[in-house]
């Protein structure tokens, strides 16, 4: 597989990179669990799938076909017998967030979620009340309000 595209800071398309990125890396792990004879692919996916915020743009139009693609790939991999699962969570206190005053879930908290929902055969791990909210919100007109 070729090297992955760079990745420049700040940019508004950083976001589509990224997809682009984490397309290339799902296929490869894909490759690698068929010659192992199956496996899981964990895509760790956001809150952002669902919902925007003011200045969050670029990056929920990373999410939102990720969680498409997920959902794709899921389907097809399962004849190989590679589990796909999609994590969505809202804050997790890593560098990425590292600037922002907000509450947030602890890394190993949000391992130990999605551990366990991988090994229950989760298809989709909604690890948060963000989330939660945000997925449920999916159901009603488009809102101004953060869910
Ligand atoms: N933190 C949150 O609250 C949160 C919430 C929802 C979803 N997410 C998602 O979770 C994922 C991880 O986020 P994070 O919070 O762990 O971010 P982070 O603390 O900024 O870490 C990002 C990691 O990705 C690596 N990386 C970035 N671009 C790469 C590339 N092109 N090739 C290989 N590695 C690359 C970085 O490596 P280097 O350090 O070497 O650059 C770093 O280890 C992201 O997709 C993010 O959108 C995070």
């Amino acid at each position: 597989m070729p090297a992955d595209p760079p990745v420049g800071a700040g940019h508004p398309g950083d976001g589509v990179f990224r997809s682009s990125v984490r397309r290339r890396r799902s296929t490869a792990s894909s490759i690698c669990c068929a010659r192992n004879g199956g496996g899981a692919v964990v895509n760790i996916l956001s809150a952002a799938s669902w919902f925007t915020y003011p200045g969050s743009s670029s990056y929920a139009v990373s999410k939102a076909p990720q969680w498409k693609f997920t959902n794709g790939i899921r389907l097809e991999l399962r004849a190989q017998e590679t589990t796909v699962t999609g994590v969505h969570v809202g804050m997790v206190d890593t560098d990425m967030t590292a600037a922002l005053d907000v509450e947030k879930i602890d890394p190993a908290e949000f391992v130990r979620i999605v551990l366990d929902g991988v090994k229950r055969g989760q298809s989709e791990i909604v690890a948060d009340d963000l989330s939660r909210r945000a997925k449920a919100a999916l159901a009603h007109e488009p809102s101004l309000l953060v869910p």
